[in-house]
């Protein structure tokens, strides 16, 4: 089996997979409560709490798998990108165990680990496919040829699809984070009451400052009517992001000739976005938030590195 270690952000995550992409224990501890007052993360407390759950959350998913640390044959954790403090309890946790225990231990980036939550079982989705990966700090549209990686074709200029839901969500009232609160909310709301401008760039880059921006002018222009205006500007909001969306992974298909449409990360879950494109496979609900089966899953398919070579794998940020 392989152990997988997630902390890039605010959730402490450990799951075993085994070499076949069988899913035997998936463990998140979400910290988003202990956030939510402050609007967001706040990095250094997202790290002293990773610090206090790495191992509780790993000996949660042991128990869950029934299984031992002598069963794991290989360790998969994040090495980035996100907090680097946050990245750092998770990566040193596991040079620890694979060091103690004299395995492999592979460094997996945290987006090839969202692609890699299509690849698990019971119904994997193979490459060639188009990957839209729509998160808290991502919005991307990858060429994925293989298991093993992906091509960038287009990534937004400015904040990522699930930051326009966070920040949509605190304008309107509806606490951190809001991707599924403004998804709830619209449900009950008229999507034509409102026209926000959806961004159109050349080629397959994505922008929703704009969009965001707008919400914040019909708020303020609504002023004591924004109560009964709620649901209506969520519906309106939201759909103005899936548009841009839908129309980048339909686009991105076209361009690179492919049939297959995927889409993975936070966004993935919001029910809109899953109706507009019926077509497409989504990553299962449990995987689309981080978690760590996925990036025990993208372990699968980078080169592990032996022991003891990889005791000086540094965390990073970002990918350049
Ligand atoms: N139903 C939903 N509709 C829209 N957005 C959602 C929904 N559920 C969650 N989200 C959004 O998903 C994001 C969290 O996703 P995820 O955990 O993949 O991101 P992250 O790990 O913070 O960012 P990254 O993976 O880029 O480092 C949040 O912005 C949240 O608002
Ligand atoms: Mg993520």
């Amino acid at each position: 089996m392989i152990l997988g270690i997630e902390t890039s952000c605010d959730e402490t995550a450990a799951a075993l997979v085994t070499l076949d992409g069988e899913i035997k224990a998936n463990v998140v501890s979400s910290q988003a409560d202990l956030h939510a007052r402050y609007g967001g993360v706040v990095p250094e407390v997202a790290s002293r709490r990773h610090l206090e759950l790495v191992m509780p959350v790993l000996r949660e998913a042991l128990d869950e798998a029934g299984a031992t640390l002598d069963e794991v044959e290989r360790v998969a954790v994040t090495q980035g990108p996100g907090l680097v403090g946050a990245l750092l309890v998770g990566l040193s946790t596991a040079k620890a165990l694979a060091w103690a225990r004299r395995l492999p231990l592979v460094p997996v980036d945290h987006l090839h680990g969202h692609v890699a939550s299509l690849y698990l079982e019971p119904d994997p989705v193979e490459p060639p496919f188009i990957c839209l990966l729509a998160s808290g700090g991502h919005t991307l549209l990858l060429d994925v040829r293989a298991y093993g990686g992906f091509d960038v074709l287009g990534t937004t200029l400015d904040d990522a699809a699930g930051e326009a839901f966070d920040k949509g969500a605190r304008l309107l009232g509806l606490g951190y984070p809001g991707g599924a609160a403004i998804d709830r909310l619209a449900r009950g709301g008229d999507a034509t009451a409102f026209s926000f401008p959806v961004a159109r760039l050349d080629g397959l880059d994505f922008s929703f400052s704009g969009v965001k921006t707008s919400l914040l002018y019909a708020i303020r222009d609504l002023g004591d009517r924004l109560e009964a205006c709620r649901s209506d500007l969520a519906a309106s909001y939201q759909r103005a992001i899936v548009r841009a969306l839908v129309q980048g992974a339909l686009a991105a298909a076209e361009q690179a000739g492919r049939d297959t449409i995927a889409v993975v990360g936070g966004v993935a879950a919001n029910s809109e976005l899953r109706a507009a494109l019926p077509g497409a496979r989504f990553a299962p609900l449990a995987l689309c938030t981080d978690n760590a089966a996925m990036i025990a899953s993208a372990g699968r398919y980078s080169r592990p590195l032996p022991y003891p070579r990889y005791l000086d794998l540094d965390a990073y940020a970002s990918r350049v």
